[in-house]
């Protein structure tokens, strides 16, 4: 039945209408027409030093009424707080972990007639007198940042900025979600939340509002977070060259520097500041089938059954807003879901995971025995306007009421709505529309005189305008739900997708980017904004494959499925104006090609659950820009991405190269860091190959790797392996909850700081924070004739499902290896296969770890 597809696409037609009206004021300032009160007009610039104090952990410099303090929190963390007035701002945070706030180190004071400062193991930091520009260099001199040479700081009433100087060779990333380029240089950004309905690569702002940012010059990384809720904009040399400069509209002067020199350090330690991605279920890792939306029941079990018919391996099905009684959160459309438990229980049975989605806005429906409003209503839960009535807004279910997410008691009611879904069996929850979208509010959200309560340990209670919460509003939410789950199922791990996010975010929502387009273009910019999403803290993200908005061609569909079965989150997802978009559409050779990719991606699950293991411990995201595992691959040092297209990086070991343009039939060319690279799909080595009908290039001054051609195949999808990589694989699953049948696989490919790594544990509870895993090292290095194979013993409790090792060594042409287990001498049943370039090893595995040794004979 389809009686609420009328009223959907009505809606999504008025969304459209709200959104296309919010991207016409994005081009001129963000300034709000229904701000409360004006901005006060005072102008003051901490342009030189009247008094300073030396602390323990820093110092705290007067200038003037005002007052500055840089404290090391770390010898590598610097926190920079300003209060123009005299007074600090408040020291709470959102974003960071109260014990990372709180850390301290004590530094060395330093003062001469030119300046004062400290300095710590790792950085000194210099405030100039005259001018109190702040200067932080390493410990030889080199310059890490530096204020801009005109007014560093300055406020305009509430409102302040910070400039900084920008060196030509200086590039920048994170800042979250924002389409575009991966470098952020030459480029201006606000950050308010903002639901951005077919958004654009120039579009500004978007979802999330992650104001953190890295820096990279010379080989130097460091990073910047401006801890500050309200509306704050980040110019990289839009409005000067040579400085680029952050500020706010209104809240803290508080802001982080974070040193490397390495990003990677940077990344861990933005970690240690905001938190780590809680380690997600492994379902969540499978293929995920999603629409706007599928309805009524018997449209998702005839989905199920054509997915599993056509052997698609797959693990969640979502339910969109179609699934309720009139958009209506928490609720079932009882009409068409007649028998919504009895359906997840069989879906259940079919090793299918179901998503519901859970948008924030409670239907504003006194008296009608709708139990989130009802009880929202009763525990005061839902935010209110100046005059104390209760904030209404409409969006999907009409007239809405939206919860107060910054009182923790307002947490706590909301994370109790989940508990009936989840005796239903739902496993996971999507929160939505969180930026908060409002389909009749000014400029597609709340005004700005809203009120909400702060009711949060560790911050003053007191109630504040909309403007200082609308960016931490979807985190609140996420938070929510997270928290919830986690309350009603707390051997469970929740899994939590929100569109809308703040700084630290990552601790309880995996995130996407949103309602993209079915169009080339989107295509490529995926890459970018999960890059950069990845350097913010959300290493785990997709872009919905297919487009949601608009409806892809077969070729367009088919690279698509490619790319999405390298993203950390592999969704597909359209639109309900859009047309079908299933793997299937466009006939069986495009599915064929398609479903191969899936098929990689499920084979690749111990590599790729691996990765996240460890993204979930250092931070490190799924998908990485070159420079994070190659920082010297330019002679200058720059990011090599810059240089690279849309390359990127699948974990620490797979290079994927997708065509900048894959909609053009030409050649292109594929930058490889300066190691050696094998082709994954034939396991050849590329340096002493080809890649498929592309040749070899000859170098580019400048550039220490190499670089290869490729002609463009629709079937291909060029991906690389380092060399010295060991990847761990499984037999085929047509989902994560059927146990593999046959040997654990080891992909081997020799070469330099030959090693891998396993990590796996029952995926979904937390035993494996007890011992309950299991983790294998390996490593690997080349002997006169051969290649000794050193395979570690299993680490921790967790029983695995293979009794037998496949070890494939790829790169030899030996046609007879010999292979035995050293020291014992007992012999390895060895095969060649010369189509796959590899010798395979077959094997048990004892657990407790051997070494092999192949000898290549001709
Ligand atoms: C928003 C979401 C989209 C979803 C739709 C209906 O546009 O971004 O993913 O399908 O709302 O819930």
């Amino acid at each position: 039945m389809k009686q609420n597809r009328p009223l959907s696409t009505l809606c999504l037609l008025a969304i459209a209408l709200v959104r296309a009206s919010a991207f016409g004021e994005q081009a001129t300032s963000p300034a709000n027409s229904s701000r409360p009160e004006p901005l006060p007009k005072q102008f003051t610039i901490l342009d030189s030093i009247t008094g300073s104090r030396t602390l323990s952990n820093g110092i705290e410099i007067q200038s003037g009424k005002a007052v500055m303090q840089i404290t090391a929190l770390r010898e590598d963390v610097l926190r920079v707080r300003v209060g123009p007035h005299g007074q600090l701002p408040e020291d709470a945070s959102w974003a960071v972990l109260p014990e990372s706030r709180s850390a301290s180190t004590t530094v060395s004071a330093e003062e001469d007639s030119a300046s004062v400062g400290f300095h710590t193991a790792a950085l000194r930091v210099r405030v100039e007198r005259a001018t109190m520009r702040l200067r932080i260099t390493d410990l030889k001199g080199a310059v890490v940042q530096e204020d801009a040479a005109n007014r560093p700081i300055e406020f305009h009433g509430r409102a302040f900025r910070i400039h900084k100087t920008m060196p030509p060779e200086e590039h920048y990333f994170g800042l979250g979600d924002k389409p575009g380029t991966l470098d952020r240089r030459d480029h201006a950004y606000h950050l308010w939340n903002t639901d951005s309905y077919g958004f654009q690569e120039s579009t500004d702002p978007i979802y999330k509002a992650i104001p953190f940012f890295l820096t990279s010059r010379r080989g130097i990384t460091a990073a910047v977070l401006l801890d500050n809720t309200w509306r704050t904009s980040f110019d990289f040399g839009k409005e000067s060259p040579d400085a680029y400069s952050f500020g706010s509209e209104g809240g803290p002067l508080d802001y982080y520097i974070l040193y490397g020199p390495d990003a990677k350090n940077v990344l861990s330690t933005y970690t240690w500041l905001t938190g780590p991605t809680p380690l997600p279920p492994l379902w969540s890792f499978g293929f995920q089938q999603s629409r706007f939306t599928y309805h009524p029941e018997s449209e998702v079990r005839a989905l199920a059954d054509r997915l599993r018919a056509d052997k698609i391996p797959v693990d969640a099905i979502y339910l969109d807003i179609d699934f309720q009684d009139h958009h209506r959160p928490f609720t079932v459309d009882q009409i068409q879901f007649a028998h919504f438990s009895q359906m997840i229980a069989d879906l259940r049975k079919q090793d299918l995971h179901v998503v519901a989605i859970t948008d924030l806005h409670i239907a504003d429906l006194p008296n009608a025995q709708y139990a989130p409003y009802d009880s929202g209503i009763a525990g005061d839960h839902f935010v209110k306007n100046p005059d104390n009535s209760v904030y209404v807004g409409k969006v999907w279910p009409g007239p809405s009421v939206f919860p107060d997410f910054t009182r923790k008691s307002t947490r706590k009611w909301w994370g109790s709505l989940y508990a009936q879904f989840v005796q239903d069996g739902i496993s996971g929850f999507w929160n939505d529309m969180n930026e908060p979208s409002v389909f009749d509010g000014p400029k597609g959200t709340m005004p700005d005189d809203v009120q909400h309560r702060i009711g949060e340990p560790g911050f003053q209670q007191r109630t504040t305008s909309h403007l200082e919460i609308h960016n931490v509003y979807g985190m609140e939410n996420s938070r929510a739900t997270y928290d919830g789950l986690l309350k009603l199922s707390p051997n469970q791990r929740p899994f939590v997708l929100t569109r809308a996010s703040y700084a630290g975010g990552q601790r309880y929502a995996a995130t996407w980017t949103g309602d993209n387009s079915s169009t080339w273009n989107h295509l490529r910019l995926t890459t970018p904004m999960l890059l950069n999403l990845g350097l913010s803290g959300f290493g785990m993200s997709g872009a919905d494959v297919g487009g949601f908005v608009g409806s892809p061609g077969p070729e367009l569909l088919t690279k698509w499925f490619e790319l999405g079965a390298f993203q950390p989150i592999d969704r597909d997802h359209a639109c309900d104006i859009s047309a079908s978009q299933e793997i299937w559409v466009h006939g069986p050779e495009q599915e064929a090609i398609r479903k191969r990719y899936i098929e990689e991606r499920y084979k690749l699950m111990p590599y790729l659950y691996t990765a996240a293991e460890e993204m979930s411990r250092t931070g490190l995201p799924i998908v990485r820009p070159l420079f994070l595992e190659f920082p010297d691959a330019t002679k200058d040092k720059h990011p090599m991405d810059l240089d690279a297209g849309n390359e990127f990086l699948f974990g620490g070991n797979l290079l994927v190269a997708p065509a900048v343009y894959p909609e053009k039939p030409d050649a292109y060319s594929v930058e490889l860091p300066s190691v050696s690279w094998y082709n994954y799909w034939t396991g050849e080595k590329v340096d002493e190959g080809t890649w498929s009908d592309g040749a070899p290039a000859l170098n580019d001054p400048g550039f220490i790797g190499r670089k290869i051609t490729i002609k463009p195949q629709l079937d291909i999808l060029p991906v690389f392996v380092r060399e010295g990589s060991i990847l761990p694989l499984q037999p085929l699953v047509q989902s994560t909850s059927e146990t593999p049948k046959g040997p654990l696989i080891l992909r081997v490919y020799p070469g330099k700081d030959c090693k891998g790594s396993l990590y796996m544990d029952d995926g979904q509870s937390f035993a494996y924070k007890h011992g309950d895993f299991l983790r294998m090292e390996f490593t690997c290095s080349e002997t006169p004739n051969g290649i000794t194979v050193h395979i570690g013993p299993h680490q921790g409790s967790y029983l695995p499902w293979w009794k037998n090792l496949q070890v494939e060594v790829y790169g030899s042409n030996s046609s007879s290896p010999k292979a035995s287990i050293a020291g014992s001498g007992e012999k390895v049943e060895s095969s060649f296969d010369a189509l796959r370039h590899a010798t395979t090893l077959l094997m048990p595995d004892n657990g407790s770890g051997r070494d092999v040794q192949v000898e290549w004979t001709q």
